[in-house]
């Protein structure tokens, strides 16, 4: 049966409901004047239809590439049936009930972590933002200190940095990714904000919350946590080794998390928590076009976008009414994703020939092909070779990502090869898919045999 029949029966229902409620305001000709181009609307569609199939296919296990994926047909369905409407969930003017189901999303993320009440948060358009605004908060808190990251820090924190105007500070860290405590130690007068991340973009490494906590608040430096594809594998602690520090994520003054990777949610949709809700004080403005409805707290008065999709949180609060915040429920797809990145990594470090660059912490595996002459050029071109031939076997292939690293974090690692480039290109694969957990044998097998092994 085609994938999307079922859905649309629903769809179909729930638009005819809501048409039923738009009509109580009495007859407009906008629709009128819609189905009057039915054939050129056919026609537009048609077109974009074609351009969409030139996609990688996110949709298939196949795909282990990018932290890609569709949303859950529950999410796509409400965001459809939201977006007709096309709240705006920057003040309480522009939509009184997507505002009410956004909060209690931010509710049960706030649950999740372990924040207790009074605390603030909003979901943002992603998690750059989101991670910009609590950038804001700590230059707001700390003015004149710097924000410190580790190199393995999402790119844009430097960025955002740079934009806020807040001194930055690449903390070093060991070839396995451990920051460099006493570095910080030294630095610590300087620091006013460290940010930690759960689960870093390139390998999935949970930087030791833990170890960084104590020294930390001995120092007075407030702790943000970038967990925005992490976040969700919290649900999953008990079965991760480093659960010490998902206990911990309650400690933080702030917290992203993405339901737009882990959260089966359709792009545009981020989070950001505070801790202590006096911080809302530093996004206090007046506005002479909005906040006239209601008294009641309005989402824009406390994030520094204006508008924002009403329908994100109508998707995700549809998704966490189907697969609740528990390890049982949103978790149970998680689970398949950490499984299926343990199958994949056990193959890859058991075939000769292939090395796993990192013991997978979350569902991200990097790993590479082995040259014979162990050196870094040939090692490059192997893995670059193979990334490509899995594009090109296309609809029998397989599609990853790769990863560079600097050639010096990687002799040391593996002090077999020779250094005769700067850097170490090698594979990188995000297992995000609930069917991955099936597929990731399959994989290996494919993989295997496109390297002729
Ligand atoms: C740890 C981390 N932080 C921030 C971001 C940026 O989030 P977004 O792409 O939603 O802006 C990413 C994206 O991959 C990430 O992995």
């Amino acid at each position: 049966m085609n994938h999307f029949e079922p859905y649309l029966t629903l769809l179909q229902k729930q638009l005819n409901e809501l048409d039923r409620w738009r009509q109580t305001y009495g007859k407009t000709d906008a629709t009128g004047s819609s189905n009057a181009r039915e054939e050129e609307i056919r026609e537009v569609l048609r077109q974009l239809t074609d351009k969409l199939k030139g996609n990688y296919p996110f949709h298939h296990p196949r795909y282990a590439g990018q932290m890609l994926k569709p949303p859950h047909p529950v999410a796509w369905l409400a965001y459809t049936l939201a977006m007709t409407v096309n709240p705006n969930n920057h003040a309480l003017d522009g939509g009184p009930p997507t505002s009410a189901l956004e909060k209690e999303c931010i509710n049960k993320l706030a649950g999740m972590i372990g924040y207790d009440t009074p605390f603030l948060g909003h979901l943002t358009s992603g998690g750059t933002i989101a991670n910009l605004e609590a950038l804001f908060v700590a230059r707001e808190l700390h003015p004149g200190k710097a924000v410190a990251a580790t190199a393995n820090a999402h790119y844009t924190h430097q960025r955002m940095c740079k934009l806020l105007n807040i001194p930055f500070i690449r903390i070093p860290v060991n070839p396995e990714g451990v920051p460099d405590l006493a570095f910080i130690r030294n630095q610590s007068s300087r620091i006013g904000t460290l940010v930690v991340t759960l689960g870093t973009t390139g390998t999935g490494t949970v930087e030791p919350l833990a170890g960084l906590l104590p020294l930390c608040r001995e120092a007075g430096i407030r702790i943000h946590a970038d967990a925005a594809y992490g976040g969700f594998f919290k649900l999953l602690e008990d079965e991760l080794p480093s659960k010490p520090h998902w206990q911990l994520l309650n400690q933080c003054d702030s917290v992203v998390i993405d339901p737009h990777k882990h959260g089966l949610q359709p792009y545009g949709c981020g989070s950001v928590l505070y801790k202590d809700p006096a911080v809302g004080a530093f996004f206090k403005h007046d506005s002479p076009y909005t906040y006239f409805t209601s008294d009641e707290l309005h989402l824009g008065e406390i994030s520094l976008e204006c508008s924002r999709a009403g329908a994100s949180a109508a998707a995700l609060w549809a998704t966490l009414e189907l697969l609740p915040l528990t390890a049982e429920g949103l978790g149970s797809i998680l689970h398949s994703a950490l499984t299926a990145a343990r199958v994949f990594s056990k193959r890859i470090a058991e075939k000769p020939g292939f090395t796993l660059y990192m013991r997978p912490e979350l569902d991200i595996v990097t790993w590479f092909r082995d040259p014979p002459d162990k050196s870094l050029s040939s090692l490059n071109t192997y893995n670059k070779e193979l990334f490509q031939k899995g594009m090109d076997l296309n609809k029998e292939g397989f599609f990853l990502s790769l990863f560079t690293v600097p050639a010096e974090q990687f002799t040391t690692l593996f002090p077999g090869y020779s250094a005769d480039e700067e850097k170490a290109v090698l594979l990188r694969s995000v297992f995000m898919k609930q069917e991955h957990e099936e597929w990731a044998d399959t994989l290996a097998e494919l993989i295997f045999s496109a390297a002729g092994l």
